[in-house]
């Protein structure tokens, strides 16, 4: 039987210059979650607002990865322009344990983004500064925290908001395709071993113990790969498990996974349908904190 490396450690190794074109492969089908993320609010106006108490703002990028977010805002109406009309400026720090994720995320960034520190390791060993952020996020980046770590890396970045900033975190439910899909491939693949993804509710709850003020909405879509793209289907579920060890056709003999698989396999087209559910968090130190205002109540599909 294959020995792998467990969570966080096949974490590293694929956040890698060796991972790109996997990566790549991926976004093919996961840089949409972004584009949802950066629809789901009014950024353009949580920005302005910042813009009219001072001149330029400070934002943490947690589990920065290869800067899709901040691609995805600076692509909708709006927040690109903020920089010639306010004379916008946020300064955007970095934090992953990955060099290649902080290059990445570092070119991904336009004004009104500014690179500003980078910090090189784990949420959990980040030696932060009390409140001098504005913002804090993590967007599709906790899951290889592991649960027991949740609340003391979730610390770290309330304690580096100011008084009057915010949070947010993009989390998958357990119920959705990325949590869900890595607990079956557990089950399947290393009789149960191994460190499961951390999920969106174990997010909210971790930040409530904090004594946050915490605002939850879940979004809903679906991943669609088309039938005819079966070494899609292969890259992106290696990718979701961070594991190239094993191909499709084992996914579709071990069971349990086998079984979520055929779940997910629409008989008429042929397609792969897989249910995203994600937690979106928005927290702060007080109730006032949570400005943000939804730009959609219900999800996409
Ligand atoms: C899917 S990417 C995040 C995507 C990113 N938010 C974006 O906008 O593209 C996940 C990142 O989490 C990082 N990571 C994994 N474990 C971490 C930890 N304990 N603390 C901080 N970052 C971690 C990985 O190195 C990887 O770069």
């Amino acid at each position: 039987m294959t020995v792998r490396s467990d969570t966080f450690e096949r974490s590293c190794e694929h956040w890698s210059d060796a991972g790109r074109e996997e990566m790549e492969a991926f976004y093919e089908l996961a840089r949409v979650d972004y584009r949802y993320l950066a629809e789901a609010y009014h950024w353009t106006s949580a920005f302005q607002s910042l813009a009219s108490r001072k001149i330029g703002g400070r934002l943490i990028d947690v589990a920065c990865g290869s800067g899709k977010f901040p691609q995805a805002l600076l692509a909708s109406p709006g927040v690109a322009d903020l920089s010639k009309s306010a004379n916008f400026k946020l300064n955007y720090d970095l934090l992953d344990p990955s060099d290649f994720s902080l290059r990445e995320a570092k070119q991904a960034l336009a004004p009104p983004f500014h690179v500003g520190s980078e910090f090189c390791c784990t949420l959990q060993n980040w030696d932060e500064e009390a409140g001098l952020y504005d913002i804090a996020w993590a967007t599709h980046a906790l899951y290889c925290v592991p649960t027991e770590e949740l609340e003391q890396g979730l610390a770290r970045m309330c304690s580096a908001l100011a008084q009057d900033g915010f949070g947010f975190i993009a989390q998958g439910m357990r119920d959705g395709h990325y949590v869900g899909f890595y607990d079956e491939y557990l089950a399947s693949m290393t009789e149960g071993d191994g460190t499961p993804y951390s999920d969106g509710a174990q997010v909210e709850a971790a930040l409530k113990n904090l004594g946050m003020h915490v605002r939850t909405r879940v979004l809903d879509y679906t991943t669609v790969v088309p039938a005819d793209r079966p070494e899609l289907l292969e890259s992106y579920l290696q990718r979701c498990a961070f594991d190239d060890t094993f191909g499709l056709e084992e996914m579709l003999q071990r069971e349990p996974l086998a079984g979520y698989l055929a779940s997910c396999h629409d008989l008429d087209s042929g397609d792969y349908r897989f249910p995203q559910r994600v937690g979106m968090i928005l927290f702060s130190h007080t109730e006032a904190g949570l400005t943000l205002r939804d730009a959609k109540v219900s999800g996409v599909d």
